[in-house]
């Protein structure tokens, strides 16, 4: 399975990157903004296309059989690029796999994106943003999944995680784990059509999103 990585330059993207090269059955296409960060995936022997989300970024996704957008903006741009990559960068790219495919669209998105009214102060753009992402995967006709994690680390990952519809509590999950579940949905057509909040928590990745 081919699998297109949209951010794979990103903290998510580069573990995700990584499994996917290292599993049985998985060939990971990273899609990256800059030529020497391609060169550097293209020397450790993964497939590395350039693209932009604001510009051109159709050929990190032919051929491929699913895509995992994992890209955002950040915390460091302005509101205008939450706009043009978290929403519009992800909506372009749900318009081509409509167009062309892929159609298994594997979507990391964040937790409270469901209900940003829910949240206050500055995420709440943000949160606004993911929800329309969101919704606009939920009526593509894709066959997607949305993971939406809570505050993401770099610790360690466990393996085990708490996963349902809606997590009411607050919590972070490590950066590793959404991997693996990114991974796991990939592997797993019962995970089409699910929404998926996302913690650390006691549960094995394959049984909690089952
Ligand atoms: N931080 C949290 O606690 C949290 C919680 C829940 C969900 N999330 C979401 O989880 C996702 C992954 O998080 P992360 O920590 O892995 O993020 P990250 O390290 O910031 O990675 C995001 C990637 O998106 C890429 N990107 C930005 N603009 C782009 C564009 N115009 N075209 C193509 N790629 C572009 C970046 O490229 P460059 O490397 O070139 O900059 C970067 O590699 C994000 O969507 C984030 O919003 C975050």
């Amino acid at each position: 399975m081919r699998v297109s990585v949209i951010g794979a330059n990103g903290k998510i993207g580069r573990l995700l990157v990584e499994r996917l090269q290292a599993a049985a059955g998985t060939v990971p296409v990273a899609m990256v903004r800059e030529e020497e960060q391609a060169a550097a995936l293209r020397e450790g022997g993964v497939e590395a296309v350039v693209g932009d989300l604001e510009g051109d970024f159709t050929s990190a996704l032919d051929g491929a059989d699913a895509v995992v957008f994992t890209a955002g903006s950040g915390a460091h741009t302005g509101k205008d690029k939450t706009l043009l990559v978290d929403l519009w960068g992800a909506v372009r790219v749900m318009k081509h796999c409509i167009a062309r495919g892929p159609r298994r669209f594997i979507m990391v998105s964040a937790m409270r994106a469901g209900d940003p009214d829910a949240a206050s102060g500055g995420i709440k753009p943000y949160l606004v943003a993911k929800w329309a992402a969101d919704e606009w995967l939920l009526r593509s006709g894709l066959d997607f999944t949305i993971l939406r994690p809570g505050g993401l680390t770099d610790d360690a990952g466990t393996g085990r995680v708490e996963a349902a519809a809606r997590i009411e509590r607050r919590g972070t999950i490590p950066r590793e784990d959404v991997a693996a579940a990114a991974v796991h949905c990939l592997r797993t057509p019962e995970t089409v059509g699910q929404v998926y909040d996302l913690l650390s928590g006691d549960v094995p990745v394959e049984k909690a999103l089952r």
